[in-house]
Order: C-alpha cells, then structure tokens, then sequence
C-alpha cells in the first residue's frame, strides 16, 4: 500500500531513508536547516551519502514547513542525539522535533523514532511532549514506534535496504504496521523487537560493544607499545585461533561511537548503576591521541631526530575513513598534543572541507601538492587514495634521509617499508 511518510531531519541517516522510502511511496523530507534544504532541492547533498542522479529522480518533496507533514500517516524522526560537554545525553532536537510533529500531525499517525537513544526515551520524553503539544490521546489518537537506524556512512555497499531493520511498537497492530512499512524498502528484512525499550536498547549496545571492542585493542596497543611488541603482529597471529575475536586499534571519533554509550552510562546511573566496564572504555579510547602524540615525540628522541623545528604531516581528518564528516574527529587530539610538544603540524585531507575543519577546530588544511617536507607522516585516516598511493606517496612527503611514519591503522603494508623509514603501527 502507498503511504504519506514524513521523514524529519534529512542528515547521514534521514537522506538515505528519505531516498529509498520515495521509491514506493509518497514522501516530505522535512529539517529545520533551510541552506539544506534549498541545496537538496537542488540535488545537492553534502554529506555525499546520495547523488545528484538519486536526488533528481527522486518525487521527495523537501520542506521546511511542518504543516507538510500533517497529511502523513508515518512521520519517522532521524534529529542527532548528540551529548553535552560533561557528556550527557543532548535530547534538545529530539524534543523540539516532537513538539513540532505533536502541533500538527493528523489523527491516526504513527510516529517511528530512529534517533540513537538510551532505553526509555521514546516513550517517557517524546511520547508525553506528543500528547501534550497535540492534545491527542496516545494508543487511541495516535501511535509510537521505534526502529533504530543502522546507516554506516560512506559504506556504498551496505545501503539502508541491504540491512536487517529492527522494528518495535507500541502494541502487535503498530509493529505490524511499522514491520509491513519498512519491509516494503527493506530488501534484508525486519527483525521485530519485543518492545519499544527492547529495540532503543539494542541498537546502544551495537555501538556501545564496538567501542569496547576497540578500546581492548587499544589498551592491548598501549601495553605492547612499553614492551616493543608490533601489535598488529600479535593480532595476527592470534586470530589464527577460530574463537579469537580481531577488532583494530584505533581513534574512536564520529557522533555515534564514541557518543552512544554515554546515554546507555547515563540511564544505568539513574537506576543506581556505575557501568565501570563501559565507561573504562570511553577513558581508554578517548586518551588514544596523546597516547600517540607521546609516541611520536619519544621515537623522535630515541631515533635522533631533533623536535624543534621538525614537521609532522597528518593525513586525514575526518572521523573515519572515505567519508566528510569531521564531527567529533579525535584526529584533532593528536594534532593538539603535537603542537603542544612544539612541533610543526601539518594537516592533508582531501574529504574534509576547508572551511568547516577551520571553523569546527581552528585546523587549516592544505593541499597535498603545497605540503612541505616532514620528518613525520602520520597516516590517521586512510582514505583509499592514501592507501593506493601507500609507500609511494609517503616517500614523496618525507626527509628522505630518516624519518618516521605512523600507520595508526596499519593500512600500509610492511615488508614494502623503504630503508629510510622507521614504521610504528598502533
Ligand atoms: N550517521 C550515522 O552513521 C549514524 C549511525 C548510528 C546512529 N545514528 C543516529 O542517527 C541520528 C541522526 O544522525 P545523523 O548522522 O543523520 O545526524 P545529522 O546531524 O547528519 O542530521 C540531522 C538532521 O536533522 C536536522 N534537525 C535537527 N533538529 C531538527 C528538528 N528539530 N526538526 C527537524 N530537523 C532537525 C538537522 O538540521 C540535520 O539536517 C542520531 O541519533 C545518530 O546518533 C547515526
């Protein structure tokens, strides 16, 4: 059956579902953002999750005017869920986009949360800000649901279609609705959650075990770092066994990683909980850009290789790779850390933009071709063309007597390593 769906925030996640629900039914893309909106008009998308093509051939109808949204029988919520600076879970948009649905949805909606959250947020936040903005009855005038996205940016191949969607209600008619609804765009299917809370639940903890997962390798990193030990050696070598599990060290940035479990630890402290192990983790992952700074500096020392002076070329700033998104980089610590030891820091990312790295970070970027010799490269984030340039390029940027290179995701391949070049991986 053709539906009016409202999609509400057309960012990294809302685009791409706006995009795949227009190809079998009717749909408004609405934000608050007008330069986004007046651009997508344009087919324009900056996060360059969609292309023009799928823009243009698309019969969304991009708006910012809520009225829009009153004929829809489906208005689904993709607002960030961001933290605030003592990372506390930031429900500002999500509550200011349910007072903006609740003054003008139609009897009979169902609203379908996406948005990351800590178990409990849709229905004791949103659900209430519903019923008092509209002056509607919920479970009788109009229904809730929750399907957490599963977007991975910058991936082409895993696209919202091709990946199982959990879907949850208020009651078995509105998971019925909602399964039936995404299973007419989701080609992996739906998996139907037991509850609303259920489904919240689920996807923080996706995210919240990857964090930890990292933040093991990345305390495993630090340790073998003191002992000399290749840490990507060892886990290699330990993942010949079938039930050892091989994640990456690595700079936990972005808005979904290194941000989510802070609203799982948020919500465990309010019911009397200290999750120790979960928080570890986020102290862990969020030192890694000291961490390497300090490598750096005492491998300079050790190597000969005078600080003052010297450059260190970083490429990548984004927060992970093939992808725009600066928010939340930990890239910038490391950038920091070095230019507090008195380095010169020089930072290459051909994904970023110029102007938002500069005004986010205070950063300047520069173009590989106007980058000066370094006595240090730090591959921080490898874009494909770094790693198909890999040995070659590198050597173009270096003091090609001695210099160091740091592989922070060994991307590079080793036994390729010119003389001249000390490798360190993380
Ligand atoms: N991007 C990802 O990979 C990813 C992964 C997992 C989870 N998530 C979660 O998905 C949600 C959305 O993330 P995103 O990356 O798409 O965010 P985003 O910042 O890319 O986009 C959000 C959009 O919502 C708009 N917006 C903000 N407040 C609004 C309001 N009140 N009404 C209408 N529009 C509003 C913004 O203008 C923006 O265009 C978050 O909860 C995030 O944690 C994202």
């Amino acid at each position: 059956m053709r539906e009016k769906i409202c999609i509400v925030g057309l960012g990294y996640v809302g685009l791409p579902l706006a995009v795949e629900f227009a190809k079998k039914h009717d749909v408004i893309g609405f934000d608050i953002n007008n330069q986004r909106v007046s651009l997508l008009k344009d087919g324009i998308d900056q996060t360059q999750e969609v292309t023009y093509e799928e823009l243009k051939f698309s019969n969304i109808k991009f708006s910012t005017d809520p009225n829009d949204m009153s004929e829809c029988n489906f208005i689904i919520v993709t607002v960030p869920t961001p933290i605030t600076v003592d990372n506390l879970p930031d429900l500002a948009p999500l509550k200011s986009a349910s007072m903006t649905i609740g003054s003008v949805f139609k009897k009979g909606t169902i609203v379908i949360y996406e948005s990351t959250v800590y178990p409990g947020v849709t229905e004791e936040e949103c659900l209430p800000i519903l019923e008092s903005t509209s002056q509607m009855r919920n479970g009788i005038d109009f229904f809730v649901g929750y399907s957490p996205e599963r977007i991975n940016p910058g991936d082409k191949k895993n696209k919202v279609s091709e990946i199982v969607k959990v879907v949850s209600g208020q009651n078995k008619e509105v998971l019925e609705k909602v399964a039936v609804l995404y299973e007419s765009i989701i080609n992996a299917g739906v998996y139907r959650a037991s509850s609303i809370k259920v489904a919240e639940a689920a996807k923080v903890i996706e995210n919240t075990q990857r964090d930890l997962n990292i933040s093991l390798m990345n305390e495993l990193a630090v340790i073998f770092e003191r002992l000399d030990i290749d840490t990507t050696d060892v886990l290699n070598a330990a993942a010949s066994k079938w039930n050892f599990l091989k994640f990456q060290p690595g700079l936990v940035g972005g808005h979904c990683i290194a941000v989510d479990p802070y609203y799982l630890t948020y919500k465990a402290e309010k019911v009397g909980y200290i999750p120790e192990v979960i928080l570890a983790g986020r102290r862990v992952n969020d030192n890694m850009g000291r961490f390497i700074a300090s490598t750096i500096v005492k491998k300079m020392i050790k190597n000969g290789i005078p600080i003052n002076d010297a450059t260190v070329s970083i490429l990548g700033i984004t927060f992970k790779e093939n992808v725009t998104d600066i928010r939340n980089s930990r890239v910038v610590d490391l950038i920091k850390e070095l230019k507090e030891y008195g380095l010169n820091v020089q930072v290459i990312d051909e994904f970023a933009s110029k102007e938002e790295v500069a005004k986010e970070f205070d950063v300047e970027l520069i173009d590989i071709k106007n980058a000066k010799t370094s006595e240090i490269v730090v591959l921080a984030v490898p874009h494909d063309i770094y790693v198909k340039g890999g040995w070659n390029l590198i050597s173009r940027m270096v003091n090609p007597v001695k210099n160091i290179v740091i592989d922070i995701k060994s991307t590079l391949n080793s036994l390729e390593k010119p003389d001249n070049s000390i490798l360190w991986r993380l």
